[in-house]
């Protein structure tokens, strides 16, 4: 596991907090609460890395992880949180989309959805960001341990095929079962060339 030695780096709320945009770094995105911050601790293996909560808004600043000199993991505030004051979620939303549109670091985004969820507004939206700035986009289905096996396959099969046209891998995940963590793994380790 080529990721274990991630470890915290800093929370950045302004863009000058940024640290020099000069390494690799692959973006956690999603929906609020869809299970970003616990599938970083299960595929680092690193208990506790990025902090989690059964309460959505966990994660108010972009996270950043260290795995190897200039080789990050950035752990973003999740969108679509009603309950964040307005004034906040605004904050939150210039932030992640001046990243998303700046930096020349990001070279991918890993894409967390809720496998009961998939493909909301903001996951498109994701998407069509990723798209146009040509960054490698891979989908974590999570949470695959709230439904049967069979409806696990049939969620993934309906999302593979939406996604059709779109150059983007789909696994199943479970951070709680420990589901397609080598394949998460093996898709970060690749992008962050270690
Ligand atoms: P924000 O930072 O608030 O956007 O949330 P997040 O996307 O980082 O989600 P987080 O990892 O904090 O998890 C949210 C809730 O979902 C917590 O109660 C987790 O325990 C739960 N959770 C995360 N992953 C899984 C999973 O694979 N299976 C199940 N059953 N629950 C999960
Ligand atoms: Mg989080």
């Amino acid at each position: 596991n080529l990721l274990a030695p991630a470890r915290y780096l800093k929370a950045v709320h302004l863009p000058t907090q940024l640290p020099p945009d000069e390494g690799v770094e692959i973006a956690i995105a999603g929906r609020s609460n869809a299970g970003k911050s616990s599938a970083i601790n299960a595929i680092c293996e690193t208990h506790k890395l990025a902090r989690t909560s059964k309460t959505p808004g966990r994660t108010q600043q972009l996270v950043y992880f260290e795995v190897a000199p200039a080789r990050y993991l950035v752990d973003l505030p999740g969108y679509g949180y009603a309950e964040v004051p307005a004034a906040l979620r605004e904050h939150w939303r210039g932030l992640i989309d001046g990243y998303l549109r700046e930096r020349a670091s990001l070279r991918g985004l890993l894409l967390v959805m809720d496998i009961r969820h998939p493909l909301r507004e903001f996951d498109r939206l994701m998407l069509d960001y990723g798209m146009a700035r040509g960054l490698a986009v891979h989908i974590l289905l999570t949470k695959a341990d709230k439904l049967p096996r069979g409806q696990q396959a049939k969620a993934l099969q309906a999302v593979r095929n939406a996604l059709e046209e779109v150059p983007v891998g789909v696994q199943l995940f479970s951070s709680l079962r420990s589901l397609g963590i080598p394949e998460a793994r093996a898709w970060l380790e690749g992008q962050l060339g270690l």
